[in-house]
């Protein structure tokens, strides 16, 4: 079968899980919102992850987006595994304060979910995790009046496939009212 691609760019965003003593970061880009009220967020995380254990053992998860500069501390947190090494110390990420939920807050990222799981859905090599969005941290001035992102203070980092990222072109943005 031909590359599974075909759907990129996506925003890549990183995972965040803690149970017991151990706490993880991976990055991924088979997520989205799924419902606006309540709010709900989904991931598809594989079996294989250290991620999908701690998540299904905590009940808990926070999404993280991040800027296109961080993107080799991303593609570095996508190459090993929380099973083998602290991830975050490994790589020098600073967390920031949660607040309603004990999942770890990724300081860099302009704006993280803190998310209840609501029901983990099989999907084939995956599982779909269903959040529940319980708080919402933004950095100041991520958005440009409207409720969007200003794509000229933060640059989303997407993922093309095959280790290859890409950001935005705010040259293309336009705004069509219906
Ligand atoms: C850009 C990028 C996107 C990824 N997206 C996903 C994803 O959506 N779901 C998934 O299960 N793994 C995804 N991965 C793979 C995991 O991030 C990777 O296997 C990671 O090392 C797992 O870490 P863990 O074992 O500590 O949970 C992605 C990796 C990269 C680099």
């Amino acid at each position: 079968m031909a590359g599974f691609y075909q759907f990129y760019p996506n925003v890549v965003t990183l995972i965040g899980s803690r149970h017991g003593d151990k706490t993880n970061l991976m990055p991924a880009v088979w997520q989205t919102g799924v419902s606006k009220n309540p709010m709900v967020y989904v991931v598809s995380i594989s079996q294989k992850r250290f991620t999908h254990g701690l998540i299904k053992a905590s009940g808990v998860f926070s999404a993280n987006f991040v800027d296109f500069k961080y993107v080799k501390t991303i593609a570095r947190l996508g190459s090993c595994s929380g099973r083998d090494i602290d991830k975050i110390k490994e790589f020098g990420v600073e967390l920031g304060q949660h607040k309603q939920l004990d999942v770890p807050i990724v300081k860099f990222a302009y704006a993280s979910f803190e998310c209840s799981v609501q029901e983990i859905i099989p999907s084939g090599d995956h599982d779909l995790f269903v959040g529940r969005i319980a708080s919402v941290h933004e950095a100041g001035g991520i958005k440009d009046g409207s409720e969007t992102i200003d794509c000229n203070a933060v640059r989303p980092l997407l993922y093309l496939g095959k280790d290859t990222y890409i950001t935005v072109d705010t040259g293309s943005i336009v705004t069509i009212r219906r």
